[in-house]
């Protein structure tokens, strides 16, 4: 088999190695050596904008959160989902990623940076959703490989009970919050739920409609007060940035 390419790599402080890598037509985006991405796989990156935007269709100004962007294909599945009055915004922590989807990437899902309704914020999601209370009809997160499996070590505070609670704040009254792994986790649905989201779980396959199956956390905040924190688990800590 045809070795890979790399294509770009950089060290990023307080991550590690990023790494684009590059095989015939297909792209992987690997940090620290482990692969976060292939542009084989997005057949899940759909479903999370079907699951994320499906009470959205027909809305005017309706606004999206996207954390991170990979290769765009979740960013271009919303885009095609929403009406030209919506507002997507982008939230992806490596600018070289931004820098790639704008040049070498940008076909790969037509090149959703270029639509007038998106507006990118480099940095941290968990950072724009602290700021951000009841701002957003969806928010579709895919910034791991699962709740248990992070990339970076500072995501784990998206995921505990301020994590979600946070997450649960940004989102106004019915919006939905998804949450892409690439398996089950029943204690991140409780935790879903003890701050007060119903909670489906989806399998949508990985790349058409056989083989692999990845996991979605679909996750609807129902009321209009704030998220509710057991005081069993406490507040923890937040990143800190
Ligand atoms: C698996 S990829 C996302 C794939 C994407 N759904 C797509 O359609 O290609 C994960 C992305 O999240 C970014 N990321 C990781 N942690 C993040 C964070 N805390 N905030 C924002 N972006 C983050 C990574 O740099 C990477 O670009």
């Amino acid at each position: 088999m045809k070795p890979w390419e790399t294509v770009e790599k950089e060290d990023v402080p307080e991550v590690g190695e990023v790494v684009l890598a590059r095989r015939d037509s297909e792209y992987v985006l690997r940090v620290r050596g482990q692969t976060l991405m292939s542009s084989r796989q997005h057949g899940s990156e759909a479903a999370m904008a079907d699951a994320g935007c499906a009470h959205l269709v027909g809305t005017q100004k309706a606004r999206v959160l996207v954390g991170g962007l990979g290769f765009g294909f979740t960013v271009r599945a919303v885009l095609d989902r929403l009406e030209p009055s919506a507002r997507v915004v982008v939230a992806e922590l490596l600018p070289s990623v931004v820098t790639w989807n704008r040049g070498i990437l940008a076909p790969l899902a037509k090149a959703p940076l270029e639509d007038s309704r998106v507006t990118v914020v480099e940095g941290d999601v968990g950072r724009l959703m602290r700021k951000q209370s009841g701002a957003f009809d969806a928010i579709l997160l895919d910034v791991d490989n699962g709740p248990s499996a992070l990339t970076h070590p500072d995501n784990e505070s998206l995921y505990d009970i301020t994590g979600v609670s946070v997450a649960y704040g940004a989102l106004r009254p019915k919006g939905t919050l998804v949450v892409w792994s690439a398996g089950p986790s029943p204690a991140f649905v409780k935790r879903l739920e003890d701050v007060g989201f119903t909670v489906q779980v989806l399998k949508p396959a990985a790349h058409g409609t056989k083989g692999p199956r990845h996991t979605l956390f679909v996750a609807q905040r129902i009321g209009k007060g704030p998220a509710s924190v057991p005081s069993r688990e406490g507040k923890r800590p937040g990143r800190g940035r």
